[in-house]
């Protein structure tokens, strides 16, 4: 299988996958893609020998359409199998998730359904929550929904910031999706719960 991985930042998540498609691993990532030139996850992936895009969506200003038909150039020409949302910051439309929809996965940084959108880590401490973690979903057209693909559960410790739970939580984010992405690409969508 054809992976292509989309980034907006450091991208640690997409390190963690490349780095797990070894072997016998029936994935390879073909394109990482960014929406910012400048994210530092590119430098890493260059590392790698993988083929790269950068779609500065800022000059699209509020065209979204218009971005991701730049983006779609470089994704369609990689002719990827599936695509995983790693660090992506960018709200898809409705006609690009409908493209790839049932190939299209995404890690969010809580354990879904709670928690959808942003500052999910200052929103558990908040809520006083016992635990927290991450989830790797398939992507619909409604924002962090989609089917559970997997989770992975951390504890909230008393006196943690969201930078201390953020940390704590990435470290079982570059467990949970290589897990999922080698499941999935073997065309099997059992979830996977870690301990
Ligand atoms: C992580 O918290 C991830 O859950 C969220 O983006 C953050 C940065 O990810 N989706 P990465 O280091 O760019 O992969």
């Amino acid at each position: 299988k054809r992976v292509a991985i989309l980034i907006s930042g450091g991208g640690s998540n997409m390190v963690a996958l490349v780095n797990s498609m070894t072997g016998d691993h029936p994935a390879r990532a073909v394109l990482v893609a960014s929406n910012d030139p400048g994210a530092g996850g590119l430098a890493k992936a260059a590392a790698s020998g993988i083929t790269m895009a950068a779609v500065d969506h800022r000059p699209f200003g509020r065209d979204r359409a218009g971005f991701e038909a730049e983006l779609l150039k470089h994704i369609e020409a990689a002719e990827p199998d599936i695509l995983c949302l790693a660090g992506f910051m960018r709200v898809l439309t409705p006609a690009f998730v409908s493209r790839f929809e049932g190939r299209m996965l995404n890690i969010h940084p809580s354990l879904l359904p709670k928690y959808p959108g942003l500052h999910t880590h200052q929103r558990a401490i908040d809520a006083g929550d016992a635990e927290a973690g991450c989830t790797v979903h398939e992507v619909t057209a409604v924002l962090d929904d989609g089917p559970i693909l997997g989770q992975a559960r951390v504890p909230v410790l008393a006196g943690d910031s969201a930078d201390d739970l953020a940390a704590r939580v990435l470290v079982q984010e570059h467990r949970l999706y290589p897990a999922v992405l080698r499941r999935y690409s073997s065309g099997d969508r059992t979830p996977i719960f870690l301990p």
